[in-house]
């Protein structure tokens, strides 16, 4: 039967019954099977995770497991840097394969190639420019830096990231969030001036040589649309209505989110802080609604809100769904059609050792 048959037929089916196969089915298939799950992915989802975690969390667990299938509950990039770190012969299942990352799509590897070109025009960017790609981004750009000297961040680690990367070479190019690049930098002191935006559809990237000569940070316009729905307006709100309220953030929101927020971290560290809080503290969080919704839930002691009165939801993370899971499960067992996210092997050498090198920061 074809994927979309098979959907078709669990779509039609009572979705506690869908719960109960997707019980049996992992249970059949035993240690052979490693469920990864993001922080982001719905709770009829993320309850059947082995492993609920950060970017940083799974993609350590990845390189760890022996698993033969390791089924990605979570969006393109994170299967893809699970299969990077995996061995040949372990198969690497995103449930449905359209769950992409707006924000990885807005660097691909022609655009970063031809910034690198520009600026081998004003400076020598493989003795002087590390480049950096925030995890959110294709196996191609991961390659990229690997090839030039440089590495992998995720929210968890860029500041120990950019610290590595100074070390090594003057300037950083940092992509394809803006956002966590200069918050990150901001904390750690980095003076304004020393940072310029890259925007790809420019010539230099809309700045002058003298410009880029000056920079020590390199920021590519990119940004999350779903973090970057939060306004410091609504921390004021808050703070206005629930007096003692603490705001967290995660890194991805604006510059004046993270500037206003007495706690800025990614998802992990956004859950450690609330698990850690004395009860009955007070919190609003600029993060994706179902793990906001979950924290809500699992602390009823502590208040939570969602920080924007708007429903700021990553489409992509919800689109895998019990079905699109029991569909995976299925494929397994029955040697069907599997959605394997399968990295090129000239990919896959420099994406690695890029990785590696973040990991091996830890
Ligand atoms: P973290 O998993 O690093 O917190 O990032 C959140 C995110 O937006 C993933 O796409
Ligand atoms: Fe991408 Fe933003 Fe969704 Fe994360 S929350 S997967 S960065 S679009």
């Amino acid at each position: 039967m074809s994927t979309q048959a098979l959907l078709k037929q669990l779509y039609e089916t009572p979705e506690e019954n869908i719960i109960e196969q997707v019980h049996a089915l992992k249970e059949e298939l035993g240690d052979q099977l490693l469920i990864l799950g993001h922080h982001y992915q719905r709770e009829e989802v993320i309850k059947f995770a082995d492993i609920a975690g950060d970017s940083l969390k799974l993609a350590q667990r990845a390189s760890e497991t022996n698993a033969s299938y390791i089924i990605f509950c979570g969006v393109h990039f994170m299967a893809e840097t699970a299969d990077i770190l995996t061995s040949d012969d372990q198969v690497v299942i995103l449930p449905d394969p359209a769950a992409g990352c707006s924000m990885a799509d807005m660097a691909d590897i022609e655009q970063v190639s031809r910034c690198w070109q520009e600026l081998s025009k004003v400076l020598s960017p493989e003795s002087s420019v590390t480049p950096v790609t925030y995890i959110n981004s294709t196996a191609a750009l991961k390659a990229f830096c690997g090839e030039h000297g440089g590495v992998v961040c995720t929210s968890s680690n860029a500041q120990k990231v950019l610290e590595w990367s100074w070390a090594n070479r003057e300037k950083v190019l940092f992509f394809p969030d803006q956002h966590l690049g200069e918050n990150t930098a901001l904390a750690m002191g980095v003076p304004e001036h020393e940072m310029i935006v890259w925007d790809p559809t420019q010539h230099l990237g809309g700045n002058s040589p003298e410009e880029i000569s000056d920079a020590k940070l390199i920021l590519w316009k990119g940004f999350c649309s779903v973090h970057q729905l939060f306004r410091a307006e609504h921390a004021d709100t808050m703070r206005k209505n629930y007096p003692g309220i603490q705001i967290l953030a995660h890194p991805e929101c604006s510059r004046e989110v993270c500037e206003t927020a007495d706690f800025t971290g990614s998802t992990e560290a956004i859950i450690q802080h609330v698990t850690r809080a004395e009860t009955g503290s007070k919190f609003a969080i600029a993060t994706e609604l179902n793990l906001v919704n979950r924290l809500r839930i699992q602390f009823p002691e502590k208040p939570i809100w969602f920080l924007s009165p708007m429903v700021c939801m990553c489409s992509t993370m919800f689109r895998t769904d019990p079905q699109h899971l029991c569909a995976s499960l299925f494929a397994i067992r029955n040697r069907g059609q599997l959605n394997q996210i399968s990295v090129p092997a000239n990919q896959r050498r420099w994406a690695r050792l890029s990785l590696e090198r973040m990991l091996n920061l830890a």
